[in-house]
């Protein structure tokens, strides 16, 4: 064999290895990263499979802040029950208003609507005591929607009454909903009420 061609043949195997090695390192990385998208999109899926809902009713604010405690440690979506008709701003005037509102067992028209209710596992629904029971315009939620099957974790803003069996009222209203122990803080703890709020979160598990 002259030493031209011996060259060549030479030549064209160093190019036959480089090859190769070049197709196999970017066939392995293209796997990786295929992979790595199955690996996301699992990931997406298992959030949406467990959504929260931090839905809550507040006045003068008490219940809001320890709404915005249990968004802070988890997240979730959070929502602000509104009705069509404003409450009065004196507060003896609410206080005579809501207590009519009651004994009429009135159902306020709600402003607030809450889309793909059915996307949401567990809901932290959040009212202030009123009358030693739920303000009515939760009633009007609960009778709206319908949150069978679903976790409810209920909380309450009070003056010293407590949740005053808001709960059991919550679980009579949605008998297929399971309610869990609910959270009562008194209204002028609110603000530091952070820790008692995330222990009680660690209770139910999140
Ligand atoms: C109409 C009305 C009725 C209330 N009734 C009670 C009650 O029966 N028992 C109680 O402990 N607190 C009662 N309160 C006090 C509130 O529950 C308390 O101030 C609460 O923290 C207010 O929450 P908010 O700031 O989110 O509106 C009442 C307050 C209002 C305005």
């Amino acid at each position: 064999m002259n030493k031209k061609v011996l060259t060549l043949i030479i030549a064209i195997l160093i190019i036959a290895v480089i090859g190769s090695i070049i197709f196999f390192t970017t066939r392995t990385t293209s796997n990786e990263n295929a992979n790595n998208a199955v690996e996301e999109n699992t990931r997406e899926e298992t959030n949406t499979g467990s959504k929260t809902l931090i839905l809550y009713f507040s006045m003068s604010g008490n219940t809001q802040t320890v709404a915005n405690y249990i968004h802070d440690a988890i997240g979730g979506d959070i929502i602000r029950l509104e009705t069509v008709e404003t409450y009065p701003e004196d507060y003896n005037e609410l206080v005579d208003y809501a207590q009519q509102e009651q004994q009429e067992n009135a159902r306020p028209e709600l402003k607030t609507t809450i889309e793909n209710i059915d996307g949401y596992d567990t809901i932290f629904l959040g009212y202030p005591n009123w009358w030693g029971d739920l303000p009515m315009p939760i009633y009007t939620f609960l009778d709206e929607y319908d949150l069978s099957g679903k976790t409810i974790a209920p909380f309450i803003t009070h003056g010293g009454s407590g949740l005053s069996g808001t709960d059991e009222n919550i679980q009579a209203e949605e008998p297929d909903a399971t309610v869990t122990e609910g959270l009562a803080i008194y209204g002028d703890d609110a603000q530091n009420s952070q820790s008692e709020v995330e222990d009680w979160l660690e209770e139910l598990g999140f």
